[in-house]
């Protein structure tokens, strides 16, 4: 039975976890995705959080790790036991799970500018940050997100500091937006969602490229 007045009848569930001594996994993982940002140049932009080039607009394009190179494995690995964790925290009982994943290579003052990655299959999304300084990322409470014809209407936004080796798990219809990369410097994240309810054929995405895979 509610009561009268306000009730606060929900939490939003975030899951951060850190994989211990990263250096030398995020220095690899860097050499990774410097070769794909090279690798997928051919591959068509799609505008994606207010980016119109770089490798976040091929985004639709692989499956970041899937890549067959034994860094990534270890970041695959750490990945599905901390969402794992995470559905376990949550009492969740999910047996048919897909993911898709990417990397981001911002430069210079670029943002990520607010976005979800909620879609019809889209369940869960994470980040992992893979070269960092001085950034955060904020989330909004989806409240914000309702108001008609107000983009900017963030009263409750929660910042998270990034740091080198940070796993940040969210459902994936929180909206977000990173603060601006540093000038001369890097920001390099990995980011993911997981699928519940698989596309079509469960391994192509909306963009006909089959990049989907079982988790
Ligand atoms: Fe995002």
């Amino acid at each position: 039975m509610i009561k009268k007045g306000l009730s606060n009848l929900w939490s939003i569930p975030f899951y951060y976890s850190e994989f211990k001594n990263s250096n030398k996994l995020n220095n690899e993982l860097t050499k990774v995705i410097r070769d794909i940002d090279v690798g997928l140049n051919s591959k068509k932009s799609y505008k994606i959080a207010g980016l119109e080039k770089g490798l976040t607009t091929k985004w639709h394009s692989y499956n970041f790790l899937d890549i067959e190179n034994k860094n990534v494995s270890t970041l695959k690995i750490f990945i599905k036991n901390q969402v794992k964790e995470y559905f376990k925290k949550l009492g969740h009982k999910n047996t048919s799970l897909m993911y898709q994943s990417w990397a981001n290579r911002l430069k210079e003052g670029a943002v990520l500018k607010r976005h979800s990655h909620a879609g019809p299959y889209s369940y869960i999304s994470g980040v992992y940050f893979v070269k960092t300084k001085k950034s955060s990322t904020i989330y909004h409470l989806p409240l914000d997100t309702r108001i008609p014809g107000v983009e900017d209407f963030c009263e409750t936004k929660i910042e998270i500091n990034n740091i080198e080796g940070g796993l940040v798990l969210f459902p994936s219809f929180i909206e977000h937006n990173s603060t601006p990369t540093q000038n001369n410097e890097e920001r390099i994240t990995i980011a993911f969602d997981i699928l519940y309810t698989p596309p079509l054929d469960k391994f192509h995405n909306n963009f006909n490229e089959k990049v989907v895979s079982i988790f």
